[in-house]
């Protein structure tokens, strides 16, 4: 038996990037929870499988995060239903390419995607979250931390953490929250896609302090704990999830990876 506590009944979340990986891991979790979930992507054979895998009260919708039509579609479907009351911007992808390898249509898709898209999240939210409500953005440690390789990704992902904190202050006095997570590496789609064949995986795991990646379901729990009233005084926060990486330096030694 699911003995879940309920915590979300009744609200409506809408999530973008939903069909896999860290969305997908939302989608569960807040279904699991109680809300009504709306499940947005582009993939729409992948989103659609997973929204029928969770029941009751979860809505798949094609929602391309660049198209402002598509998100006054779904704002607008969902205000039919009462207020919005949770956003979480997962959709995202990165390319890895030097800066000098990097051309300008594959930089413009990197910023198009991960910070217009969220920006234009941010405004269609705010504009269906009538009864205040949680914004949770999906930024990136490699928005923390400059990363070699990962220029145009990460420029877009420290433009996320900015839009966030402004989001958070012009956004408070309307009971709306908004914070961002920046998950290290994350075992999704992602982290297997075909930029990052090179790199040696092995010793790239070792480097993090826990020895590991996350799965999309750590990233999810924080994520509710954002969107809940256990988070109700944290707003424009970044709270990184990345197993230590960015606490600091690690000096490893000859015979081990250990410290
Ligand atoms: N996986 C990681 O290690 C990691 C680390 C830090 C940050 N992130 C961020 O977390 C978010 C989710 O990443 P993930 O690992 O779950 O990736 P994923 O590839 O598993 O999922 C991303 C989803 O976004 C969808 N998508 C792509 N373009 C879209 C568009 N224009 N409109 C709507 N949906 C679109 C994809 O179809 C896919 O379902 C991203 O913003 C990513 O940058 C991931």
């Amino acid at each position: 038996m699911d003995r879940t506590p309920q915590q979300f009944l009744g609200t409506n979340v809408l999530i973008t990037g939903a069909s896999k990986g860290i969305g997908g891991a939302c989608a569960q979790a807040f279904s699991r929870h109680g809300a009504n979930v709306w499940l947005t992507d582009v993939d729409d054979a992948a989103g659609r499988m997973h929204a029928a895998t969770l029941g009751e009260g979860v809505h798949y919708r094609h929602l391309d995060v660049t198209s402002e039509s598509d998100w006054a579609t779904v704002t607008a479907e969902i205000s039919g239903h009462g207020p919005l009351h949770v956003l979480v911007n997962s959709a995202g992808a990165a390319i890895k390419a030097p800066l000098t390898g990097t051309s300008l249509d594959q930089f413009r898709t990197m910023v198009d995607l991960n910070l217009t898209g969220t920006f234009l999240g941010i405004k269609a939210a705010a504009g269906a979250m009538s009864a205040g409500g949680s914004i949770i953005n999906l930024a990136s440690l490699r928005g923390v931390l400059a990363t070699a390789e990962l220029g145009a990704y990460g420029a877009s992902k420290f433009g996320v953490r900015a839009l966030t904190k402004v989001a958070a202050l012009e956004l408070a006095d309307r009971g709306i929250r908004v914070n961002a997570v920046c998950p290290g590496s994350i075992d999704t789609a992602i982290t297997a896609s075909a930029g990052f064949a090179a790199d040696d995986v092995e010793a790239y795991v070792r480097s993090i302090p826990m020895q590991r990646r996350g799965t999309p379901a750590e990233v999810a729990k924080v994520i509710l704990f954002l969107a809940g009233d256990d988070s109700s005084y944290v707003t424009g926060t970044d709270m990184l999830v990345d197993g230590g990486t960015a606490a600091g330096v690690r000096t490893p030694k000859k015979s081990t990876q250990k410290v």
